[in-house]
């Protein structure tokens, strides 16, 4: 059952700056008064890292925004999401949620063909929980490949989007992929490579990401705030170079 007073005040968790890009569909869609977003920047990236690990992290992630008392968490950030959930909601009384659900939400909403060649891009821990891939044979699709792009991540965090560096990094992980009839973009840094990636599957390869359903989602499951995209306050936080996520922020979200 929805909650009956609308949430007013989120708080966002990423790695990085990658959760930006479900920052974006929140503001696009005028959701929450009040965004407290959070990138673990000194420690990123995570999706390299031993389970455990991540599960640590994201209880020290979860303390430190739990004292903001947001109203719900979003973990924007697949590999928190693929294996950390569980142990955060454990631990607090917020609700807490992640971007899987709202990642095949986005490839249901696509209405493929069965048998459509997909592909799903992640980190290392989110490709081998094999979360998206169970749960695109669940649906009914018999395509499905799963490639670890780990180093995608820290080109983002760069801030280099396209260019040489970008075209040797997909021509190093996609040389043997052929016919891609849909992408899964399984790692919420992924969407800000859109346009390069674009470029090089070309325009019939559909790109599917959980910032695309984040707000229906949300709507679906939840009681939100409404707010115009101007007013809505953000905060960011970073356990590195705030400066640096609040300048990638401006840019990405055209602030
Ligand atoms: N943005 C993250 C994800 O969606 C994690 C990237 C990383 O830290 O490796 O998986």
């Amino acid at each position: 059952m929805k909650n009956s007073t609308p949430i007013k005040k989120v708080a966002i968790f990423d790695s990085g700056i990658g959760g930006l890009s479900v920052v974006k569909s929140l503001i696009d869609a005028n959701m929450f008064e009040h965004i407290i977003y959070y990138g673990d920047t000194a420690r990123v990236p995570y999706g390299s890292k031993d389970k455990t690990t991540i599960i640590s992290f994201s209880l020290e992630a979860l303390s430190f925004l739990e004292g903001f008392e947001p109203e719900l968490i979003i973990v924007a950030c697949n590999t928190v999401s693929a294996c950390a959930i569980p142990f955060m909601q454990e631990n607090t009384k917020i609700p807490i949620i992640g971007v899987i659900q709202s990642g095949m939400k986005a490839i249901v909403s696509k209405n493929l063909p069965k048998t459509s060649n997909i592909l799903v891009i992640g980190t290392q821990t989110t490709i081998s929980s094999n979360i998206y891939q169970d749960g695109l044979k669940d649906l009914g699709f018999i395509n499905v490949q799963a490639l670890e792009t780990g180093l995608f991540v820290p080109l983002v965090e760069a801030g280099i989007y396209e260019g040489e560096l970008v075209k040797a990094s997909f021509n190093h992980y996609f040389k043997d992929v052929k016919n891609v009839d849909a992408l899964v973009l399984g790692c919420t840094h992924f969407p800000l490579l859109i346009p390069s990636l674009k470029e090089y599957f070309g325009s019939k390869c559909v790109l599917i990401h959980s910032g695309e359903t984040m707000a229906s989602y949300l709507n679906e499951h939840y009681n939100i705030a409404s707010c115009p995209r101007d007013k809505i306050k953000i905060n960011y936080h970073a356990s590195s170079n705030v400066y640096k996520l609040q300048e990638n922020a401006t840019k990405w979200l055209n602030l």
